[in-house]
């Protein structure tokens, strides 16, 4: 029995560290304003699914007197909210303060001076410990932008490397995990140009959201895809900057990490209203289409308002996203094909994966497509997620498991999973390259970790992952499993 037990454990490690190793983030916003909506729109914190995304953001927080406070705009419900972790031990939640209606003076008034950063640093220590957040979402639009003064640029420096500072003197101090920082920020080559100092933000941020959506909308007099992958052919001058690819590659090379960008993505559509027959990208439009029946705004359709009333689609070739026409308004939007092509992109591209704006515009009753709860999100959780560690019997690894002298039980003798096998272990990201890289010129496989025996460490074309054992189990050459230490 015992036997059984440590091999069902290590299966476990096999398969969640294959999972760990090649899964993307999946960071999901929640609009606690989704409260409000009427009927099947409305969405409360206890219709989220726990198990979808990698990372829950709470939007909004608010800023007063320097302080982060809590926003007065809908019902706060924080403790629900870090509740859903119990639900999934591997999720972590974040707090956003800003947004598109934020009123970004607040955000200037702040960074303009260390004494009022370091109020809003100990304020927002205090608000996400005692509310169970694992960290911040800085969503200032923009630090460069309308209402900003010239020194937020180097304001929003400051306070990215001031957060990072507290944050680790924090961690190190309480002894638990340190806060994460994250920050979300333009996607538009003229707004990244005068509101970041690229390379020294992605230094200190965790992750970096890239806004990869609302290039085009209704503002403008001729349609146009709010979120095109690609640039499109009729795209000229300024205009051949205003698609996701661009960004990225953008903020790759102005010197963020790749694994710490995050493509954007929206599950809503910018609707125009059409002011002649024509109905291609670039027909003439005559300001917003209609309002959303859920979500009451023109313009501005969820996903499963898109899909409410818009029959026809059209792929855009070029720009590889679709459109909807449904008598005089036409949508762009994204649906299962163009996340698909949107992810593999983001793969290829190494990217460290996405993030949407926002969970309650999906169809997370399931009421209005027939077709399951959340099927945008849970679309894109199957593309960059890999199924959860808790079910090993239906989701073996893929990599050959190392040799083991330890007899595998036959399907029909496999106890029920033990508490072991439902703790999965924690691992850290791979080690710089070259810093004392204990994987230099080692096979891929199983090592032991001499500066900790409760843990181990695999190589993988050259990279190093350090795994912890389950709870009182240390790694065990002789099995190249986490097993009960030897007497
Ligand atoms: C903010 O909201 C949370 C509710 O989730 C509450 O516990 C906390 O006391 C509030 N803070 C303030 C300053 O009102
Ligand atoms: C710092 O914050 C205080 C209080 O909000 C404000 O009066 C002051 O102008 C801020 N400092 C700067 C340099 O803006
Ligand atoms: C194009 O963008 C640059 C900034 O990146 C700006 O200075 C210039 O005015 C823009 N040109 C047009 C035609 O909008
Ligand atoms: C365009 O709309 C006008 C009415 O506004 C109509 O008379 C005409 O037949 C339409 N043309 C096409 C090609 O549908
Ligand atoms: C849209 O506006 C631009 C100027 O901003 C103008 O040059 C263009 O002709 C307009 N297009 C239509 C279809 O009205």
């Amino acid at each position: 029995m015992c036997k059984l037990i440590i091999f069902l454990t290590f299966k476990t490690i096999m398969i969640s560290f294959h999972v760990l190793a090649s899964s993307s983030r999946l960071v999901c916003y929640y609009n606690s304003l989704a409260e409000d909506r009427a009927a099947y729109g409305k969405v409360t914190i206890s219709d989220i699914d726990p198990n979808q995304c990698t990372h829950l953001i709470y939007a909004f927080s608010d800023i007063n007197n320097n302080e982060l406070v809590n926003s007065t705009a809908s019902s706060i419900d924080y403790q629900s909210f870090n509740r859903l972790k119990t639900r999934n031990p591997l999720l972590k939640t974040l707090l956003a303060v800003g947004g598109l209606t934020f009123n970004t003076q607040k955000f200037s008034t702040m960074v303009a001076e260390q004494q009022n950063r370091t109020t809003f640093i100990q304020s927002a220590i205090t608000l996400l410990r005692g509310n169970g957040f694992d960290g911040l979402n800085l969503d200032w639009r923009y630090p460069g932008g309308a209402g900003s003064q010239p020194q937020d640029k180097q304001g929003f420096t400051l306070l990215c490397t001031e957060l990072k500072e507290a944050f680790v003197a924090e961690g190190t101090a309480s002894n638990r995990d340190r806060l994460i920082i994250t920050a979300s920020v333009s996607a538009e080559r003229a707004t990244i140009d005068a509101s970041y100092e690229v390379a020294q933000i992605a230094t200190q941020l965790d992750f970096i959201n890239v806004l990869t959506f609302d290039f085009h909308g209704p503002w403008e007099n001729v349609t146009g895809h709010h979120s095109p992958l690609y640039q499109g052919s009729k795209d000229t001058g300024n205009e051949s900057y205003f698609n996701t690819d661009f960004a990225m590659r953008y903020w790759r090379d102005q010197g963020a990490p790749t694994q710490k960008l995050n493509l954007g993505l929206a599950a809503y559509g910018r609707a125009f209203d059409l002011s002649t027959n024509s109905s291609d990208v670039g027909a003439p439009a005559n300001g917003p289409g209609e309002e959303g029946c859920y979500t009451g705004e023109e313009g501005f359709w969820s996903t499963y308002e898109v899909k409410l009333r818009a029959v026809p689609t059209h792929l855009i070739p070029d720009q590889k996203v679709p459109y909807a026409t449904t008598e005089n308004q036409w949508v762009g939007f994204d649906n299962k094909d163009s996340l698909d092509t949107k992810v593999s992109y983001l793969k290829t591209n190494n990217f460290g994966g996405a993030f949407v704006w926002s969970l309650d515009l999906d169809d997370t009753s399931g009421q209005f497509c027939k077709i399951g709860n959340n099927p945008f999100i849970s679309h894109l959780h199957t593309l960059l997620v890999p199924a959860p560690p808790t079910t090993p019997t239906t989701t073996p690894p893929t990599t050959t498991p190392p040799t083991t002298t330890t007899t595998p039980p036959t399907t029909t003798t496999i106890a029920p999973p033990t508490t072991p096998t439902t703790t999965p272990p924690t691992t850290t990201p791979p080690t710089t390259p070259g810093s004392g890289n204990p994987c230099i010129g080692k096979f891929n496989g199983y090592y032991t970790n001499p500066a900790n025996p409760k843990s181990f460490y695999q190589c993988d074309n050259g990279r190093a992952f350090i795994i912890s054992c389950p709870a009182g189990l240390v790694f065990d050459p002789n099995c190249n499993c986490c097993n009960y230490q030897s007497k």
